[in-house]
């Protein structure tokens, strides 16, 4: 079992340049990792280095960077040969959502690697059980759910399968700490995970109310980017329940939970976008309207305010503030 954790002697590979690949790509490199980039498909060999130095500019005006952009990208290989992953401590498969395409990966990874080799999914809702299960010596495989853009986000969710190794994932939640990772360390494969779980809660309560009482979008997104968002980020929502006080909990709750939705309906909305191909601002039809350009606005406005929340965040970790709470003698 590899136990080392110093990013600058361990080489990671990264399958899938897509989104999420190219972006876990630059949050490895900047954390000092040399990096091998396998480009599954011709598309990703085209646009992958273009796309690497767009991101990692963005790091370095961000000022995240430790040295320069070119000293990243120097560290960064392209290549369509699965055989260059041969001395990687881990390997991170993130190509699409499809469990024969991933299964195949497996395959070419596995073939290319020694067992000691970690093996992670990046996948958002496939069990990790049934990934594992294509990969022989599948104590090593366990998914690492990484968010976009993953080179400034501080979420990391690792979830093992039946068959992982503990210590296998441990070792990974101790190295996340030098990607700046806020980890969450998820020891049972639960459908979802945690993060997904919530969301798809709270989007089937917001579409529920929208359906049944004509709320508007607008009006809905609004509560959670006014209210929830104010918060969210510095404190979660358990602890923002003892910040405010738990008194009223019992009798809000037992008058509010018979109203809430507990459908396993896909909603009625989300059924009449997704049959005419509405992929948002995929294909720029979505649950809201979008004109030509509106999709690359969106885009940049949320790369910089991203950029904002990453640095506020630093100003704000927990430690800092049990710090200061102990200080203060609470
Ligand atoms: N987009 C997100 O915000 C997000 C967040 C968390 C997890 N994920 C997960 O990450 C993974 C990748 O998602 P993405 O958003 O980067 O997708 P994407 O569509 O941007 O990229 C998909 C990549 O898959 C690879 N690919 C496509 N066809 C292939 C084939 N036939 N054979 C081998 N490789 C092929 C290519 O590298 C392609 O670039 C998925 O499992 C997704 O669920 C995505």
């Amino acid at each position: 079992m590899i136990t080392n954790t110093e990013p600058g002697k361990l080489r990671i590979g990264v399958v899938g340049l897509g989104l999420m690949g190219s972006s876990i790509v630059v949050a490895l490199a900047i954390s000092d990792h040399p990096i091998i980039a396998i480009a599954p498909i011709k598309q990703d060999l085209e646009y992958a280095h273009n796309y690497l130095s767009e991101e990692i500019s963005h790091c370095a005006s961000a000022g995240i960077l430790v040295q320069s952009p070119e000293y990243y990208l120097s560290r960064i290989t392209i290549s369509e040969d699965y055989a260059d992953l041969c001395d990687c401590a881990i390997v991170f498969e993130c190509v699409v959502e499809d469990l024969e395409i991933k299964k195949r990966v497996y395959q070419n990874i596995q073939q290319s690697v020694p067992v000691t080799t970690i093996i992670a999914s990046n996948t958002s809702a496939l069990p990790i059980s049934l990934l594992q299960s294509f990969v022989k010596n599948p104590e090593r495989f366990l998914g690492i759910h990484w968010a976009e853009p993953a080179y400034m986000s501080r979420f990391l969710e690792i979830t093992c399968g039946d068959l992982t190794k503990k210590e296998n994932a441990e070792w990974v939640y101790k190295l996340a700490h030098c990607w700046k990772k806020e980890p969450t360390l998820l020891a049972k494969d639960i459908r979802g995970f945690i993060t997904n779980r919530l969301m798809y809660a709270l989007y089937r309560e917001a579409l529920h109310l929208s359906e049944s009482t004509g709320i508007s979008l607008q009006d809905l997104d609004k509560c959670l980017k006014y209210d929830a968002g104010s918060w969210m980020t510095f404190m979660g929502i358990l602890r923002r329940m003892d910040f405010y006080g738990l008194n009223d909990y019992y009798t809000i709750a037992k008058n509010l939970f018979p109203k809430l939705s507990n459908s396993n309906q896909i909603p009625k909305t989300m059924q009449e976008v997704l049959i005419k191909d509405f992929r948002g601002t995929k294909n720029g039809k979505g649950l809201y309207e979008y004109q030509d350009g509106d999709a690359q606005k969106w885009e940049h406005s949320f790369s910089q305010y991203n950029k904002d929340i990453y640095l506020l965040a630093d100003d704000f970790p927990y430690g800092v503030i049990q710090k200061h709470l102990d200080d203060n003698g609470f």
